[in-house]
């Protein structure tokens, strides 16, 4: 498995002392929790094993408490405590001292009563307009060597005229083994080149565990031969791709934040990621995964996922700047001001730089590869205070995701000079061999990716006009 498991970790719950007074029993007390926060993913089809049928749910009791006590179910990996973020799965302290109570008492049954709720069903407020099949009439069947298999496939954004996309949803074909989805949009500038590289490996697709690029582009090799024909071409396939959307189970139809929305060039390709777990279902394929999403012709606040990192740790080798020693463990950070992104979110968003009013930072992501032990994403304001928007204790690849901020961060156009934005990473190797920076799966990565949206209008007054 590529995320690392690390045991031990189990001990760091934090203690409290309310715990409710009388024995908590499994009927009346746990699996009201377990059927409104687990069988979204714990269902028959779904992608973990089902916990649909109380009884045999209940002979997992021991395992249902480790991962619970853990906090590594549901899995959500922001650490509570730093910000309200929409759609958070993970369980308030309270539950988890609920769940640790009933083990203490020996996991007692309880009166047997009926269960009620299944999964919660798609949004009824989620209608699509463009739909994307993956893969038209083909399947692709997950490597069987690999627990997690990461593939590609590269598709044309149909849109044909100039637009945005304001809400995201993946239909999986065979939700048994998919895992996730993470849309990168590449600009028409690139979309051949991305489809081109489809053609340089068997079956559909290529292998990209590192993000929109092949992982093969990793391999120095691979890479030099590839930079013989399309002189810094790995750069610009990097450049000219951003995240777009994501999709994980238990995401029925998930809308940007009200008024937002991504431009989208006619010409465009769609690289999508999918992140394929087959233990549950050996040997079975997808086929007819379909990406939905809600559009509109303009919006009043343009937005864009900002990806970001230091660009010379992505040729840690060559450069020396990531380098992570076996057996050791190494913090890299990198910090940057606002006000030097100006230009970029101009040029991304459409907006011009003079009509750039403020800011609003909806969402932080931090992005590691195998060896990511934890890492931090935070705000410092102009007056030096930081603000921790993402602390993730414990790395896992498999559930990256957006974390959405509730409230998001708005700051006015004078005050990008004097705030930054920092993401700091820690990595562990437990190898024997030094992992340096890089593009390929065995290479690693920092990164933050914001969603921001921009307000129109020059000098707008700090904190209001929120949405
Ligand atoms: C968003 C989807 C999702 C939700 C919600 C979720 N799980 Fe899971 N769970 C998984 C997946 C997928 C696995 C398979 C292993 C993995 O990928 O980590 C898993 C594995 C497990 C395991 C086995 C882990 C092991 O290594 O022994 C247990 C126990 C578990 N989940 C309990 C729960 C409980 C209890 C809840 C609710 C409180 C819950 N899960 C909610 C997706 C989910």
């Amino acid at each position: 498995m590529l995320c690392l498991r690390r045991a031990g970790f189990v001990s760091g719950l934090v203690v409290l002392s309310a715990v409710p007074l009388g024995a908590q029993e499994y009927y009346g007390d746990i699996r009201p929790v377990i059927e409104e926060r687990c069988l979204g993913c714990h269902a028959e089809g779904g992608i973990a094993f089902s916990m649909e049928d109380a009884e045999e749910a209940y002979e997992r009791h021991r395992d249902i408490t480790r991962m619970v006590a853990g906090r590594r179910m549901p899995p959500w990996l922001a650490e509570t405590g730093h910000q309200q973020y929409e759609g958070d799965l993970s369980l308030d302290d309270e539950t988890v001292v609920l769940f640790r109570g009933w083990a203490d008492s020996g996991f007692p049954k309880g009166k047997v009563t009926p269960t009620s709720s299944g999964p919660t069903s798609p949004s009824p407020t989620f209608v699509p307009d463009i739909s994307v099949e993956i893969m038209p009439g083909m399947a692709y069947q997950p490597d069987q060597d690999r627990v997690d298999d990461y593939r590609c496939f590269v598709v044309d954004w149909p849109g044909e005229s100039h637009g945005y996309v304001t809400g995201f949803r993946t239909v999986p074909g065979n939700d048994r083994v998919a895992h996730h989805t993470v849309v990168y949009a590449a600009s028409p500038e690139v979309s051949a080149e991305f489809h081109a590289l489809t053609e340089g490996e068997e079956g559909l697709g290529y292998q990209c565990f590192g993000g929109a690029l092949p992982d093969r582009l990793g391999r120095r090799a691979e890479r030099e031969a590839y930079e013989a024909q399309h002189p810094d071409g790995v750069r610009e396939l990097n450049r000219n791709n951003f995240w777009l959307a994501h999709w994980a189970p238990g995401m029925f139809g998930q809308s940007f934040p009200e008024g937002t929305g991504i431009p989208m060039a006619p010409g465009s390709a769609l690289v999508v990621q999918m992140h394929y777990y087959s233990a549950e279902a050996p040997g079975e394929s997808d086929e007819g995964t379909v990406l939905e999403f809600t559009t509109a012709a303009e919006v009043q606040r343009p937005a864009f996922h900002f990806a970001q990192t230091n660009n010379r740790w992505l040729n840690g080798e060559g450069n020396g700047s990531m380098v992570i020693p076996a057996g050791e463990q190494a913090t890299y950070a990198v910090t940057e001001t606002l006000g030097d992104w100006v230009g970029y979110v101009a040029a991304v968003t459409e907006v011009p730089e003079d009509e750039i009013g403020a800011l609003e930072i909806h969402s932080a992501n931090l992005h590691m590869h195998a060896i990511g032990h934890s890492g931090r994403i935070y705000l410092t304001d102009r007056n030096g205070r930081r603000e921790t928007l993402l602390s993730v204790p414990r790395w896992d690849l498999a559930w990256q995701r957006d974390f959405t901020f509730v409230e998001p961060k708005v700051f006015s156009a004078e005050d990008l000079e004097r705030t930054q934005l920092t993401v700091e990473c820690v990595f562990e190797n437990p190898g024997s061999a030094t992992v340096f920076g890089g593009f390929g799966s065995d290479e690693e990565m920092c990164f933050n990716f914001s969603y921001i949206a921009v307000q129109r209008g020059e000098k707008a007054a700090e904190g209001t006009n929120r949405r």
